[in-house]
This record gives structure tokens, sequence and C-alpha cells, in this order.
């Protein structure tokens, strides 16, 4: 019977292969419903990820390891649940005794020794159980959730300072800014491939991309075919949900069972994780 599994093999094989692993943030049963079984349907390695404000505000990371430990031995795919944004070391260390397999530790607003610091604190515990690390250099712009990163205080990652920190934590995967932002953009975002694929060439280990949702799907291609191990998708999955149940009560405004207007959501949600897979090449790799 499969088991969650940690990112590690998943984004190496990714970073082999070219493709990328899709990372979809869930809220609820619902979401998560739908991003396992459709990767099933799509046969790709999927990972589950939450922010502290689903985790531990609104799900309870201890529902949310129960559900993927269901998804996982439902399907025969690979899945991960994966600790997104997180920035609380405590935090971490009790989810990933608990049962996560993968998390980001997000120093990035902190000075670059610091950031260093606690990256590496959270690697040496997580690698005991076998568990994934990704962290930022550089800073996002946006918003994911609380996380609020200001257009003026948004920063592009330093290939060099990539090196180095990649030595010195001994992360596992690195998040990286190059122009995409959390939530939606106000024109086109302009992504600085030329920055990509210099950090790709000093760095081994697989990159990350945030803030995936409207960017548009040539761009996100272009992206993993320089070297995007692992692609982040939040908003666009929010979106399509929303409206969806949205349509639903103005069509039947008397209504009141969640099994009926919870079923449009999830509907409208599949066909995005399934676009989302198919632009990230993950399908058939599972
Ligand atoms: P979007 O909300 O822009 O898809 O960003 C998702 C993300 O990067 C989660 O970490």
């Amino acid at each position: 019977m499969r088991r969650i599994l940690s990112t590690r093999e998943m984004l190496k094989k990714a970073k082999l292969n070219g493709y990328a692993v899709p990372a979809f943030n869930i809220h609820n049963m619902e979401t998560l419903q739908v991003v396992a079984e459709t990767a099933a349907e799509s046969k790709s390695p999927v990972i589950i990820a939450g922010t502290p404000s689903t985790i531990t505000d609104y799900a309870g990371a201890d529902y949310i390891v129960a559900m993927a430990e269901v998804a996982a031995a439902r399907y025969d795919i690979p899945i991960s649940i994966h600790l997104d944004h997180f920035e609380n070391v405590a935090e971490i260390k009790n989810y990933i005794d608990i049962g996560f397999k993968s998390c980001m530790i997000d120093a990035s607003k902190k000075a670059f020794e610091e950031n260093i610091r606690i990256v590496k604190e959270i690697v040496e515990y997580a690698h005991k159980y076998d568990v994934t690390v990704e962290a930022e250099l550089g800073k996002l712009g946006g918003r994911e959730d609380d996380l609020v990163v200001s257009e003026k205080d948004a920063m592009y990652t330093n290939p060099d300072d990539a090196i180095e920190f990649v030595a010195r934590t001994g992360v596992d995967s690195l998040a990286i800014a190059i122009g995409t932002a959390h939530g939606l953009y106000k024109g086109e975002p302009k992504l600085d491939f030329d920055r990509l694929v210099e950090i790709r060439k000093k760095v081994e280990v697989p990159l990350v991309l945030h803030g995936a949702s409207d960017v548009p799907d040539e761009l996100v291609k272009k992206a993993i075919s320089l070297g995007i191990c692992k692609v982040n998708v939040a908003t666009d999955l929010k979106i399509p949900f929303s409206n969806a149940v949205k349509k639903y009560f103005n069509e039947n405004p008397a209504a009141n069972d969640p099994r009926k207007y919870m079923t449009p959501g999830k509907e409208a949600m599949k066909d995005i994780v399934r676009h989302k897979i198919m632009v990230c090449g993950s399908n058939d790799q599972a």
C-alpha cells in the first residue's frame, strides 16, 4: 500500500526528465479530494500543499494528514503533503512529527545570514525523518493568504547568493523569485528567464516556481524547460471553485445542501487541475 511520500524522489525524477510536479494549495476535504483524484486519473505525481492559515487555523494538521493518508492509500500515484510558507520553526517540527513529509521554511523576509540559520535548523531536524525542505531566496510580491509582500519589497533571487545559500543550508529545493507573484497580476507577468538559466547553472537542487496562477501557460512551460521542477498553484483553484458555488446559489437561491452546492465547485476545480498537470508535463509520470 502506498504511503505519503517525501518530495525528494519526485522532484529528482522531474528534474531528470524535464517536467515539473504540480503543488496545489488545498483548503478543505473537497479540494484535497479533487486534486488527488484528478492527479490519479492523469497518472501524475502530486503535491498537496497548505499554508499556515489552512493547516493551523482552518482545517487542522491532523485532519489534513489523515485525509492525505486516505488519498495516498487509495490512488496508485506518488502523493506528498507539503507545508507551504511556514515561518514558525516549532510548528514545522511539530507537523513533521505528525506525518508531514515535505515543508517550506519561509525565512525569505529575514536577512541572508538569518535566513540561512533558520533554514539550516529545519534541514537538520527534517532530514532525520526523510522530510524534504524547500526554502526561498529573494522575495515574491503579492498575497498568499496571510503572507503579503508589496511590489516595492519584492526582490529577485541573486544567483551567486543561491550557490552559497544551498551549500550552507543543505536545503533540498529552492524557491526562486524571477518575476512571478502570488495571486492575480495587474498586467502580463514578465519572467526573468536569463536569471533562471543562471541559477540553474549554478545550483543542483530542484527549483520551485511560486505564484504560477494567472501566468500564461507558455511562460510556465518555458520556465519548466529551463529548470523549474515544482510549480505552485493556489489562486487558479480558488477562483473556479468559488465561481461555480456562487453560480449555483444564483440559480438556486434556496439551496442548503452542501453536497449539492459543493459538487459544481469540485467539478470546476477538476478541469483546472487536469489542465495544470498538462502544463507541468507530469501526466503519465506517476
Ligand atoms: P498563486 O496563488 O499565485 O497560485 O501562488 C501559489 C503559491 O505560490 C503557493 O505557495
